[in-house]
């Protein structure tokens, strides 16, 4: 096409208008495509905000009860079953359960199984489609929310990064102690990141986040692991999730964190304020350490006991426990 435009003929620009020709029609097809596509997002994005507007009224409006200081007897859920709001499929159907107080507990089942949607309902953000839910004995919908919330704590496989100061980033886990920087120390000890701060050039003054200049990027493990760090900043939660928090890190590493973990919470201060402890793991080396594993299948509960009654029923628990363990044995060989 080079030599068209130096033949002096106007050919060159005849070209060019055919280019450009061709680029409009891609274009104008690409808009029209990316229109619908556009539409779509944003029916499904108004749905979802007039969904959260409602939800968020309904919030308000109702005043409830205080959270209790402290559980007693923990939390049940009595034939809870959930759907999504603007979904025909149940997540979870006749869910009958008790998540007994100052217990760690584990949730099991495969991709889909509905464990992060059943943390969901325990967070409170979303409310049961039916069933109840009571925490020692009242029923969590009755609770005020802003209250419940305040005692829940929790880190989650998906989390947001929060391009501020390393000790904002974290102490937005409890928005009152924001920028108490002793809160976010404990905090990160807890989440086994004191090595990741001190390497950063202002230690908890770094800023984080490349949109800054100075900004410091992390990797997704040390993103991770501040998001994690923001999950242990409540020193007295009622109820802790840890819905796959450190995904992105080793086994042993979870391992470790879990285990120190797993021992402060038998510690005597934790013990009486009767904290439930959630984890979601797909590790049995993880996973073993918890008091209680209940095991979801297909939004179904299907098994619920210690590591040592599941394994020694033979089922669902067994299977997924000896496959994981041969697969590490034959790690292990190679
Ligand atoms: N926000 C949502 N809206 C509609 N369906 C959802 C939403 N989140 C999850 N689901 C669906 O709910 C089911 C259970 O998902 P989830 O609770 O995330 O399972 P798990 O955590 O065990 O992998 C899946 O079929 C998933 O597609
Ligand atoms: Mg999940």
């Amino acid at each position: 096409m080079v030599y068209a435009a130096t033949d002096g003929t106007g050919a060159s620009d005849v070209l060019l208008v055919l280019a450009a020709g061709s680029r409009l029609a891609e274009y104008v097809n690409n808009t029209v495509t990316q229109t619908q596509f556009y539409r779509s997002i944003w029916l499904d994005v108004s749905r979802r905000l007039a969904w959260l507007e409602d939800f968020a009224e309904a919030d308000r409006a109702e005043a409830g009860r205080a959270a209790p200081e402290r559980l007693g007897r923990g939390i049940q859920l009595e034939n809870v079953s959930f759907r999504y709001p603007g979904s025909e499929k149940p997540v979870l159907e006749d869910i009958s359960l008790d998540l007994p107080a100052g217990k760690v507990i584990a949730l099991v089942g495969e991709n889909g199984a509905g464990k992060s949607s059943l943390v969901k309902l325990l967070c409170r953000f979303y409310a049961p489609t039916a069933g109840t839910i009571r925490v020692d004995g009242t029923d969590l919908a009755a609770l005020s929310s802003a209250d419940w919330r305040a005692r829940v704590s929790g880190a989650f496989q998906d989390f947001f990064r929060f391009e501020y100061p390393v000790y904002q980033s974290v102490g937005v886990g409890d928005l009152p102690r924001l920028d108490d920087p002793a809160a976010t120390r404990t905090a990160l000890v807890r989440a086994g990141a004191e090595d990741l701060v001190s390497g950063l050039p202002h230690g908890l003054d770094t800023q984080l986040g490349t949109a800054w200049e100075k900004g410091v990027d992390l990797s997704h493990g040390q993103w991770q692991k501040i998001a994690l760090a923001r999950g242990f900043v409540r020193d007295t939660p009622l109820l802790l999730v840890l819905d796959e928090p450190t995904s992105a890190l080793d086994a042993e590493m979870e391992h470790a964190l879990f285990e120190r973990y797993a021992q402060a919470a038998r510690d005597e201060r934790q013990r009486d304020s009767g904290r439930i402890t959630l984890l979601v793991s797909h590790r049995f080396s993880t996973i073993q350490m918890a008091d209680l594993i209940v095991v979801l299948d297909g939004s179904r509960l299907v098994e619920y006991g210690t590591h040592e009654e599941l394994v020694a029923r033979r089922g669902q628990y067994h299977d997924l426990y000896s496959l994981q363990a041969s697969s590490y044995r034959a790690g292990a060989r190679r």
